[in-house]
């Protein structure tokens, strides 16, 4: 985009050209200057001299006709005390020295004044001596002959180094005066012109009347111009085909809600910073929440709260608990929040985990309410409330809550940040009314979400479960047209965002050719070259249908002994929520599935389960999606599922199988994938040797177009559909200010 410069852009020109032309004036100024200083110095030696003169002409004259020497010499001596006169004496008319101060012989010869010298006159000057001699004549009968006055010239130089310091002084001044002044008037200038250009812009988003002139009177062409130019971006970035990219995002961030700060709320922290034996070393959690959000962070700057959980955390932070993440190249804020261990057990193990987590995955784990864990929750998030307050520079912040641990956030913040617009993004599954009705706090939950101005979803299928629980529990104003909810005078607009991953991811930039990922996975855990791989990674959660998709490979190799010894399921689930018993259990179970699953299909080998209990950090979970043949995700519910789409990003060779449960949110758009039923065990296996059986060229068709989707819906995508809504929001509130209630528009679904 080129933007046309607007007229006081030209200033420091006008002011460099301005002292230009100072330099200038002062060479032509300084030679005449100099010129009128040496003929007023010199006018004024040509007077002192005759001041000498007629102030000793009476006593030479009575001395010369009394012979007295003595006198007349003590006299003249006397003269040259006065150190700008160097010499006097009385010439004979025979041009010899009558008399005269000790100097005068040295220096001076009466036979150089010429015979024809008038009565007073200059006779010499001597500019290399710096001397300037002057004669008089000495009235007297008879003729008593020429008294002789000699000046240094030394101290009119110093006078003239004076006077054109001084000068240059003066005009540099002058000059400096004269830049302030433009610079003053520039300023000005520049302040009615961006506040005419705010003014105009706002008009221009708002949907107000376009940039007319009179409201840019005094602006001019070059605002109307770049006002044009960015409406052109405006329009590009709510075109349904913006390619969405770190750059687009901000430039929506700077556009649409100009001069906003963004603070993200998360309970899980991007980078955790824990104490090793080889000393302190970070970790990447895995959490879709934080691959989703740190790009986006990364793109739009901002603070990001968040517990505070590893055990060097506390070493690396600043006095305010800050750190400037990410460490090898900080782009944003990290403020991290303490909370206690009985703080932990009750809001985050208790009410976050032990609650709300199986009671919106309906993933047959009994939800537990306590009413200690409900206090604790409350506690902490009203904790959180105070962080982030005391983060806002603003009193309009954009805040980003996140996930399941913040229900009440949303309604705590609203009440100490009036203006600030708040996002919440519930990034796992909303269960239907009934379901959620059993929960004893129910009211106060969706009460507290209702702070939000936009409240999101992966899907719209729990869109629509959060409107019909919302209509089962509390007094309020459904339009389901226009996807809000009115509640204690205020809107929120509920909608689907489906959350994704950066594209194309970091971890991709650093991975070997495929081939070489192959070798080296089939390497590191001593399988065959020809082995088919098949990957799960995840948390060892037991959302996850871990347990299920060990069943179905059970399945398929009794159904399909041939593929004993040719296929492995590497199992990487990295540990998560251990200290509750359901987590545990799904520990054990798992460990002892699989080796009874490989006691039975080893056939002499270690058996086609490699489970592997531990965290792996981005970078090497690209490198075993590069290595596999087939990934399999069987989720039991999932609000999106964000491995499905790493997956695809890591396959730039547009081959491999990816199996899908159809209960992640992600099936909904990755529909090219093998889509199954995890409960279904056996059509499980079957997706399994369908997999392993597709033809490249199916593989590839299949992948691309996943690749696709991926790459046009990516995470860069879901923020900036949330901020451009955000964005309308609050210009609808503005707006709605200054309208009576009952001519309102509804505040609607943004477009
Ligand atoms: C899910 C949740 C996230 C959470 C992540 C990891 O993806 O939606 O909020 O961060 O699991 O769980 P953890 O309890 O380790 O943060």
């Amino acid at each position: 985009m080129t933007l046309v410069k607007p007229r006081w852009v030209h200033v420091p020109w006008i002011i460099g050209a301005g002292v230009l032309l100072v330099v200038l004036l002062a060479s032509a100024l300084l030679p005449l200057a100099t010129g009128m200083f040496d003929r007023w110095t010199q006018r004024d030696v040509d007077l002192r001299s005759r001041l000498v003169f007629e102030s000793i002409r009476e006593q030479v004259a009575d001395f010369a006709a009394a012979g007295d020497t003595a006198r007349a010499n003590a006299l003249f001596d006397r003269l040259t005390t006065d150190q700008r006169l160097v010499a006097a004496g009385l010439c004979a008319p025979d041009s010899t020295l009558r008399y005269g101060s000790r100097s005068m012989a040295e220096i001076f010869s009466c036979a150089s004044i010429p015979a024809n010298t008038p009565d007073m006159a200059r006779v010499a000057v001597d500019v290399e001596d710096r001397v300037v001699v002057h004669a008089f004549s000495l009235d007297g009968k008879p003729n008593l002959g020429r008294v002789v006055i000699i000046h240094d010239l030394g101290f009119t130089a110093a006078r003239l180094a004076q006077f054109r310091a001084g000068l240059i002084g003066a005009l540099v001044v002058a000059a400096l005066i004269a830049a302030a002044l433009v610079a003053f008037v520039a300023l000005v200038m520049a302040r009615t012109w961006m506040g005419s250009l705010r003014q105009a812009i706002d008009d221009l988003r708002d949907g107000r009347a376009p940039p007319s002139p009179p409201s840019l009177l005094g602006v001019g062409q070059d605002v109307r111009q770049a006002l044009d130019e960015l409406d052109f971006v405006r329009r590009r970035i709510d075109a349904t085909h913006t390619e969405w990219t770190p750059e687009t995002l901000t430039v929506a961030l700077a556009n649409e809600l100009p001069g906003s700060e963004v603070i993200v709320v998360s309970n899980r922290e991007p980078y955790i910073h824990n104490a090793g034996k080889a000393g302190v070393h970070v970790q990447r959690p895995a959490s879709g929440l934080v691959s989703a959000m740190e790009p986006v962070m990364r793109a739009c700057g901002g603070t990001w709260v968040a517990h505070g959980s590893g055990s060097a955390d506390r070493e690396t932070v600043d006095a305010a608990d800050r750190v400037q993440v990410p460490p090898e190249a900080p782009s944003y804020t990290l403020r991290r929040v303490w909370l206690t261990e009985e703080e932990q057990d009750g809001y985050y193990y208790g009410f976050a985990n032990e609650g709300l987590w199986p009671l919106c995955h309906i993933a047959f784990v009994r939800p537990t309410f306590r009413e200690s864990d409900w206090a604790m929750y409350r506690t902490v998030n009203a904790k959180f409330a105070d962080a982030v307050a005391a983060e806002a520079k603003r009193p309009d912040p954009v805040i980003l809550i996140q996930d399941y641990h913040f229900a009440l956030l949303p309604r705590m913040l609203r009440e100490r940040l009036p203006e600030a617009t708040i996002v919440t993004f519930w990034h796992i599954p909303w269960p239907n009314a009934e379901t959620f009705g059993i929960c004893p706090y129910r009211e106060e939950i969706i009460e507290g979400l209702l702070g939000s101005s936009i409240l999101g979803f992966h899907t719209q299928f729990h869109c629509n479960n959060f409107f019909d629980t919302v209509d089962r529990f509390l007094e309020s104003r459904i339009n389901r047209e226009t996807a809000s909810i009115a509640f204690g005078g205020r809107e929120t607009i509920v909608r689907p965002y489906p959350i994704s991953i950066e594209w194309p991811p970091a971890a991709l930039a650093t991975q070997k050719p495929i081939a070489e990922c192959r070798a080296i996975v089939r390497e590191r855990y001593d399988l065959e070259p020809d082995t088919r791989l098949c990957v799960g990674i995840e948390r060892f959660d037991y959302t996850k249908g871990i347990i299920d998709r060990m069943q179905a490979v059970d399945s398929f190799l009794t159904d399909h002994p041939e593929w004993a010894g040719r296929f492995v399921l590497l199992q990487i689930a990295a540990p998560t929520r251990s200290k509750l018993a359901s987590y545990r259990t799904l520990q054990d179970e798992a460990q002892a599935l699989a080796l009874d699953i490989n006691s039975r299909h080893g056939g002499g080998k270690p058996g086609p389960i490699l489970l592997i209990a531990e965290h792996h950090e981005p970078a090497d979970v690209f490198t075993l999606f590069r290595a596999a043949d087939m990934c399999l995700v069987s989720s039991l519910h999932d609000g999106m599922n964000l491995v499905a789409k790493e997956f695809v990003a890591a396959r730039d060779d547009e081959r491999g199988v990816l199996v899908l449960s159809a209960f992640a949110g992600a099936s909904r758009e990755l529909g090219e994938a093998l889509i199954v039923n995890p409960y279904h065990t056996h059509a499980m296996a079957e997706a399994i040797l369908q997999a392993l059986t597709m033809s490249e060229h199916d593989q590839q068709a299949r992948m691309r177009l996943m690749r696709e989707q991926v790459q046009s819906r990516n995470v860069y995508r879901w923020a900036g559909q949330m901020l451009l809504d955000a964005s309308r929001l609050r210009k609808r509130e503005r707006i709605s200010k200054f309208v009576p209630p009952t001519t309102r528009a509804p505040a609607g679904a943004p477009a």
